[in-house]
């Protein structure tokens, strides 16, 4: 690919974004080796500001809490340095953040099947949403519910049962496409 590469000139952080289990984190941590650019996950940014774990904080102060502290740490980490984020399922969900998202940096939705997530989210069992019901269940709900939100991302690609590198360089083109696009569209 020719024009601006995401490899050497990316403008803003990248934010990744999907439901649990879509690879947030495992795609996130390559990506930003690739790139050349500190990773961060928001959900330990979390549990570092708050002293306590996702899974805690939604036990002891409840959900809307912990969408509260998610949404000032995504805004403070959003306004530092250039990094590579992955954030919590909920967090693009969130107007104000979505609205930060948009102007500090460039949103890339993992998108997976339930099959895909499902296979990945039963490998451990802390999350708090999945806790509750069945998980195949609650994932379907959060697919219906947010999926069309999620689609509003700058960059979507589909995260499925394939090696990591392989999905890896698949965001680096499109993250290059996304740039080449915006680049040709700002110069009219
Ligand atoms: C959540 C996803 C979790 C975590 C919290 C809520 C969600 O993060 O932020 O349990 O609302 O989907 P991961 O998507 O990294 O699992």
């Amino acid at each position: 690919m020719t024009g601006i590469s995401a490899r050497s000139n990316l403008p803003r952080s990248l934010v990744l974004v999907g439901l649990m289990g879509a690879g947030k984190s495992a795609i996130g941590r390559r990506l930003a080796h690739r790139l050349g650019l500190p990773f961060v996950d928001a959900d330990q940014e979390i549990e570092r500001a708050a002293g306590c774990t996702v899974e805690d904080i939604f036990e002891l102060y409840g959900e809307p809490a912990f969408r509260d502290v998610e949404r000032r740490v995504i805004a403070r980490l959003l306004t530092g340095p250039l990094h590579v984020l992955a954030t919590g399922g909920g967090a693009f969900m969130d107007i104000d953040t979505r609205a930060s998202i948009a102007e500090n940096g460039i949103s890339l939705w993992l998108r997976a099947d339930l099959e895909v997530l499902l296979a990945r989210t039963s490998r451990r069992n802390n999350r708090p949403l999945l806790k509750r019901d069945d998980p195949a269940a609650v994932l379907q709900k959060l697919i219906d519910i947010r999926y069309p939100v999620y689609a509003r991302a700058d960059i979507v690609i589909d995260s499925r049962d394939a090696p990591l590198d392989h999905t890896v360089d698949i965001a680096l083109d499109a993250i290059d496409l996304y740039l080449a696009e915006s680049s040709a569209a700002a110069a009219g």
